[in-house]
């Protein structure tokens, strides 16, 4: 079972692919998580990657396919992959098809996570994550415990994204409207898209993923 989470930025993607690794083993493959890991390699390319992400634009498809090129040939896949903010371009959806083909793979569904822009600022100035395992949290909808302490992990530190601010947010809407959505219709054509509504309560939206998944095993 191979899945992608499409949706704006802050749509809930990250939160929704977390609860698929506990729940059904799945891998998630996040290109965001793996530029940021990139960007404090502090090699050129590190620090190239993190202007470009700072400001809200995309990276380039050669390097992200790049970085999915050698996840996916790293060889664990476990209860399948979810591909978590990739494919963002049509490009990349073009090569993730051919190296999917390659390993004898298929992709089961897209499902798309609904959020009306509005809801997308809240979500994004208010976000936090664990330091230590990448729990997300949210200063309204999911605080982080009074004790200080991740729930998850225990942990003490959290953060907060250097792109998670109004003036970076309206430029990743740009792109996501610009250089993603034209994904939707890709994928529509190909009878692989499913809609979820993203503005309502995660475990609802947890279990109408879950029943999608279900039915496109
Ligand atoms: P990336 O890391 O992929 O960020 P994004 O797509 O902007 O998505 P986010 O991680 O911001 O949001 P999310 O949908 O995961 O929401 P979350 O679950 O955290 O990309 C960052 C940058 O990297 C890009 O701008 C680009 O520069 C670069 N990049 C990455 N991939 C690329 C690619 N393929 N090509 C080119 N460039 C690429 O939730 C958000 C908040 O809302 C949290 O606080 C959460 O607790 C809360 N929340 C979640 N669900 C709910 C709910 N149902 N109700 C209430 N609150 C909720
Ligand atoms: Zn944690």
């Amino acid at each position: 079972m191979n899945i992608i989470l499409l949706g704006p930025p802050g749509a809930g993607k990250g939160t929704q692919a977390r609860i698929l690794v506990e729940k059904r083993g799945m891998v998630q493959l996040s290109t965001g998580d793996m530029l940021r890991e990139a960007r404090t390699s502090g090699t050129e390319m590190g620090k190239k990657v993190a202007e470009v992400m700072d400001r809200g634009d995309l990276v380039t498809d050669e390097i992200v396919i790049g970085l999915i090129r050698e996840k996916l040939e790293s060889g664990e896949s476990g209860g399948g992959f979810i591909f978590d903010g990739f494919p963002r371009t049509l490009a990349q959806a073009d090569a993730l098809e051919a190296l999917m083909a390659d390993m004898g793979e298929t992709l089961n569904c897209v499902i798309e996570l609904r959020v009306r822009d509005e809801a997308l600022v809240a979500r994004i100035v208010g976000r936090s994550t664990c330091g230590t395992c990448g729990e997300v949290y949210h200063d309204q909808t999911k605080p982080i415990p009074a004790d200080g302490k991740c729930t998850k992990c225990g942990g003490t530190e959290f953060k907060r994204r250097a792109d998670d601010n109004e003036e970076s947010l309206k430029t990743r809407l740009l792109a996501y409207y610009k250089q993603t959505s034209p994904l939707l219709g890709y994928y529509h054509a190909k009878g692989k898209l499913q809609r979820v509504d993203g503005l309502a309560d995660v475990d609802v939206i947890a279990a109408s993923v879950g029943v999608i998944l279900d039915k496109s095993a």
